[in-house]
């Protein structure tokens, strides 16, 4: 297995009766388990606390997915110093029987595909395709780091000189606090967990608080496949009231995040505070917001252009952090692309998710409602609304809605909405384009849409974004295809899924023997 060279996981077909059959008996089975309650795990123990959270449906808040225990901080403190404990054991197993236990992931992970499908379909309101491929991307990052740790335990090319045998190891760091977001709750938090327990160190876990479920399926396949005790432990709990004691902890060696600029720079700060009792730097891997643009020139096929603005607007809603939430037109263009985007968004299907054919399903919670709601009331004022501007409960759904004439300066062109939002921005030629498509704070994803050669070569050479793309979508980045990390406020640039990442999580020593 280790041997074959990586390869993507291959989407579902749902056009094929026997995987929407699949797919259909496995939400009716996850409909069924609805409602349990799901135990901290700390050192293998389940704890189960007297005061909970609920985990519920964003197109139906009625309806309970999982009650969390709230971790308290006395429990923060016990699963950081267990992880700790694990450590000392953990980072003697060599690097290829922890790679097995990624590989013997990604084979259950294979077999529950459909059903860790449906836990997103039900958790956060993916649409049917939208959770496969983030299960894929899940498989893709163990398959992928797997492979990865046994290259980085091969032995090291270095300089070799007569008098001494020299050689250069890659060991881990320590205790993790590994925070993901709950927009790809699959992938990032398998990618950012698994990444962390194959370079030898141990986890803490804490998901994020809209999706709990599917972190707490993915702990069970790690008990499943007998993964050691204290090597991953789960803490839920509001990150507002845990993150911080989990980040400040002086046992805590590095944290790897994922989620919003604000919680992102915080943990930054305090994680550069040295604590009593703290013995190193602490690392940070933060990868945080966008506000990603797709630049269209006058020489672009417009009509892929309209559908890769389409896709990467309101894909999952909008909330994506590479989504594209600007759109730079050149003027000579700026109808045509600005009237097939409406048209093509018109078409889009709007609804239940649990349905095969729906593409975009409610907003992730209340506060995400407002927020997005909020800026659409703001962006009335600062564009001409062309489409949707609507929003109805009792799920959280809020209409793909579209702003032309938007200025760069904007509130709606400058902070992450984060939600089905899209703001058109005319630009006077090309270059105009660029500058104001670099005219932001942050820096992730990117698109250009031209048949220009030169222009191409431009904007390679200028367009400041950890994942830049021509004439393709800027959302959907694929593991060890597209390494995925973002400049400036989106972040540390880890660029997840590429061969620079697992090093984010070692250390390197070198040993030197004298003959
Ligand atoms: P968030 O920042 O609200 O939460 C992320 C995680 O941090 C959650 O687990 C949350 O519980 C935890 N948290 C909250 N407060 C904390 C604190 N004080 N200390 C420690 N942890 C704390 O983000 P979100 O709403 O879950 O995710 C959406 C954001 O994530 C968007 O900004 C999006 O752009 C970003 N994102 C970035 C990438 C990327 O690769 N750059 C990928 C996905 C999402
Ligand atoms: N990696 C995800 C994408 O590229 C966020 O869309």
């Amino acid at each position: 297995r280790a041997r074959t060279p990586f390869r993507n996981e291959p989407l579902t077909d749902f056009s094929r009766p026997e995987n929407r059959r699949a797919q259909e008996e496995a939400l009716a089975q996850v409909r069924s388990e609805l409602g349990r309650t799901y135990p901290l795990i700390i050192g293998g123990q389940h704890i189960q606390n007297s005061e909970t959270f609920a985990s519920v449906n964003p197109a139906q808040p009625d309806q309970v997915i999982g009650y969390f225990s709230r971790a308290t901080l006395d429990q923060v403190d016990q699963a950081v110093r267990v992880a700790a404990e694990a450590f000392e054991q953990w980072k003697r197993v060599p690097a290829h029987e922890r790679a097995n236990y990624l590989f013997a992931a990604a084979d259950r992970l294979r077999e529950r595909r459909f059903l860790f499908n449906a836990w997103m379909i039900y958790e956060v309101a993916k649409s049917w395709t939208e959770a496969d491929a983030d299960t894929a991307e899940a498989i893709d990052f163990l398959e992928f780091y797997a492979r990865e740790m046994l290259r980085l335990a091969e032995e090291q090319p270095l300089v070799r000189i007569p008098d001494e045998d020299n050689e250069l190891v890659y060991i881990p760091l320590g205790v993790g606090a590994v925070i993901p977001p709950w927009n790809f709750p699959g992938a990032i938090m398998v990618g950012m967990t698994s990444a962390s327990f194959v370079a030898g160190n141990t986890v803490v876990l804490k998901p994020s608080s809209a999706s709990p479920t599917i972190a707490a399926q993915f702990v069970r396949i790690l008990e499943d496949i007998g993964l050691p005790a204290g090597v991953v432990n789960f803490l839920t709990g509001a990150g507002s009231s845990i993150g911080d004691a989990l980040v400040s902890h002086p046992l805590t060696r590095f944290i790897a995040f994922t989620g919003s600029r604000d919680v992102g720079l915080r943990i930054n700060e305090l994680a550069a505070k040295t604590q009593p009792g703290q013995r190193w730097i602490k690392r940070t891997i933060l990868e945080m917001g966008g506000k990603d643009a797709i630049v269209v020139d006058e020489t672009a096929d417009l009509e892929a252009a309209a559908n890769g603005i389409v896709t990467s607007a309101f894909g999952f809603q909008g909330q994506k952090c590479s989504a594209c939430s600007r759109a730079i037109i050149v003027e000579s263009v700026y109808d045509q692309v600005l009237q097939k985007v409406v048209e093509k968004t018109r078409q889009l299907s709007i609804g239940d998710v649990t349905r095969p054919e729906t593409f975009m399903g409610p907003v992730i919670d209340a506060n995400a409602f407002k927020k997005i709601t909020d800026y659409i009331e703001i962006g009335k004022g600062e564009g001409r609304l062309v489409l949707g501007g609507g929003y109805h409960g009792p799920g959280y759904y809020i209409e793909p809605t579209i702003f032309a004439d938007v200025d760069p300066h904007a509130r709606i062109a400058q902070e992450e909405i984060f939600g089905p939002v899209l703001a058109f921005i005319r630009a006077k030629d090309f270059s105009d384009a660029l500058r104001i498509a670099n005219d932001t704070e942050y820096g992730l994803t990117g698109s250009v849409y031209t048949r220009d050669p030169e222009r191409i070569q431009r904007a390679k050479e200028e367009f400041h974004v950890g994942n830049l793309y021509f004439n393709r979508k800027c959302t959907g980045a694929l593991v060890g295809v597209h390494p995925f990390g973002g400049f400036n406020m989106s972040g540390t640039d880890s660029k997840a899924g590429g061969r620079d990442y697992l090093l984010l999580f070692t250390q390197a020593k070198a040993i030197s023997v004298k003959k």
